[in-house]
């Protein structure tokens, strides 16, 4: 694609025999917001950390922006404009919402700035920390100690610390998960005004708001891209039917008996999410996101026992 803000050709990465990014190529046109989804472990977030370059790739290429950042560091991508944010949050909790946004403006600008002094009085940081915190709706929380906010604002806050850094590209590493309803849809609502402003990979487990969001999905399985399509060449397609949908399909109906036996450990809304919905996979996102946390070799041998199944859903 000659105008792709983000090219990706033959990426790999493996863990001893684990092939975890395998021959990958990908091409992101500027403005786009591009999903990519695939069943747990399928190394969706293994490619966004070498995207990000916190791990180095064992071949393959990455271009940004017309430039070979394949081997070039975290803070140097950071400054050409390509940002990420974490599956696991990264927020600092005793710190107020303003200083973590601070902070990261300040790795950005590389500004100097003493540690033990208080980095939101430090006006340069201010403006383009408030600017970013008002783009997620969080500038009413700026003085608010960031181990008070809730769960979602948590969420809202890990992408202006994204944003602060002024990028061209976010990567967005399942920003939903954990996320209740009434919060994931004011997410929902943040990334689809964010859409068009900047290019955006999306890793969500969340079927409602990727179909809602994407401009393209890309469907990764087993550390390969298996398709890329729209959101209906996506459903429409045979391949990813058989070996994506089929494996979250069997996980969610795993997860429903799972949630039935599990009185304790389940967060109340997961677990109902996961009971009222066992047969449709589109709407399995909050159970997958439980099923991450108590990733089990159970739950993966499930899954892999499943690619191939036959799978039929309402929405299609
Ligand atoms: N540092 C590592 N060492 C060994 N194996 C790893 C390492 N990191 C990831 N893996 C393995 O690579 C595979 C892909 O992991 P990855 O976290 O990228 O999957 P994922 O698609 O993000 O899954 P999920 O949807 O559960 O977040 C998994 O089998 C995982 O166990
Ligand atoms: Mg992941």
């Amino acid at each position: 694609m000659a105008d792709a803000l983000l090219s990706i050709a033959h990426l790999a990465k493996a863990y001893g025999a684990l092939k975890v990014t395998d021959d990958l190529s990908l091409d992101i046109p500027e403005g786009e917001l591009h999903a990519i989804i695939g069943p747990n472990g399928a190394g969706k977030t293994t490619l966004i950390r070498q995207l990000a370059g916190s791990i180095p790739s064992d071949a393959g290429r990455i271009v940004f922006a017309g430039r070979d950042i394949t081997r070039t560091s975290v803070p140097a991508r950071v400054r050409l404009g390509l940002a990420r944010s974490f599956q696991i949050t990264s927020i600092l909790a005793g710190f107020t919402v303003l200083e973590n946004v601070a902070l990261a403006v300040q790795a950005r600008s590389g500004s100097s700035f003493r540690f033990w002094g208080r980095v939101a009085d430090e006006a340069a940081l201010n403006g383009p920390a408030m600017a970013a915190l008002a783009d997620v709706g969080l500038a009413h929380r700026a003085r608010t100690r960031a181990s008070l906010l809730s769960h979602g604002e948590k969420r809202q806050l890990e992408i202006a610390l994204a944003l602060a850094t002024g990028p061209r590209l976010l990567l967005l590493d399942e920003p939903l998960a954990g996320v209740g309803r009434e919060e994931s849809a004011a997410l929902v609502a943040l990334l689809a005004a964010l859409r068009g402003r900047l290019t955006i990979v999306l890793v969500e487990h969340d079927m409602d708001a990727v179909f809602q969001l994407a401009e393209r999905i890309s469907v990764l399985v087993y550390g390969r891209v298996v398709a890329t399509g729209t959101a209906a060449q996506i459903r429409d397609n045979a391949e990813v039917r058989t070996a994506y949908l089929g494996e979250e399909a069997s996980l969610c109906c795993w997860l429903s008996r799972a949630a039935r036996r599990s009185t304790a450990t389940a967060r109340s809304s997961t677990a109902s999410a996961s009971r009222s919905t066992p047969a449709r996979s589109w709407r399995c996102s909050a159970a997958t996101a439980w099923a991450r946390r108590r990733r089990s070799a159970r739950c993966s041998a499930s899954c892999r026992r499943s690619a191939g199944a036959s799978y039929s859903t309402a929405s299609t």
